[in-house]
């Protein structure tokens, strides 16, 4: 049962390459119960990753949540990138926390910035000012001097930069178990720690606790 007192996380998807993470991350926080309340930013190239990478291609955008998850998604609700006048634009509406996933060299630029020229940028803003967490899922290869100044910007800022570096030391089998660990790496700097986080303790010993 979801916890009518749990948590609002804001989930903003940009268009790098990843709508793979932003679909395990959007189906993890639908299904948690320590969840009451996803808003969702998707910028338009975002939707054209979506649609790139995944297939989905909604035709109104509050189809989304249900596409992506392939559940009812009664928990996420798509606020328009347009709409700078959305709840999440004020730092008197309370977010525990915001992830960006894929995050953009473009977006992680606004943001380092604080340009708040959409609503994803101003909502990211608004977390740093009132100092909560802010996790950019930055994903480009390799990294010029902008990009990696703007990390250090954003970073020193508040943010916590996590770049889609997957790990293969829990020895993955499949394209999923590699994206599976990746993101609950990000959902557990979210304050929301995943039982099957694999973890490393000492060779030959590191294993996915059981759920
Ligand atoms: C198929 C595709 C893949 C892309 N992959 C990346 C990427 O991995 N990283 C990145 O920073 N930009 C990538 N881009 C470029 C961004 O989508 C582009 O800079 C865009 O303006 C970002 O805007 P947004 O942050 O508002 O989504 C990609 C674009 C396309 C069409």
């Amino acid at each position: 049962m979801t916890d009518p007192e749990g948590k609002v996380v804001t989930v903003g998807v940009t268009g790098a390459s990843g709508a793979i993470l932003a679909q395990a991350a959007l189906r993890l926080l639908e299904a948690d119960p320590r969840v009451a309340h996803v808003h969702l930013v998707v910028t338009e190239t975002g939707q054209r990753l979506f649609a790139h990478e995944l297939g989905i291609l909604a035709t109104h955008a509050k189809q989304l949540p249900a596409l992506v998850t392939g559940t009812r998604a009664t928990k996420i609700e798509v606020l328009p990138n347009k709409d700078v006048g959305a709840s999440i634009a004020s730092g008197s509406y309370s977010v525990d926390a915001m992830v960006v996933i894929p995050c953009s060299m473009g977006t992680l630029a606004a943001i380092a910035n604080g340009t708040s020229e959409d609503l994803l940028a101003r909502a990211a803003d608004v977390v740093l000012k009132e100092g909560r967490r802010l996790v950019l899922c930055i994903r480009d290869t390799p990294f010029n001097r902008i990009h990696l100044e703007n990390m250090l910007r954003a970073q020193q800022a508040g943010a916590v930069i996590m770049p889609a570096i997957l790990s293969y030391y829990h020895q993955p089998k499949t394209i999923e178990d590699l994206v599976e660990q990746y993101v609950y790496r990000v959902l557990a700097q979210l304050g929301l720690p995943q039982e099957k986080q694999y973890q490393w303790r000492g060779q030959g010993k590191g294993k996915a606790q059981e759920a």
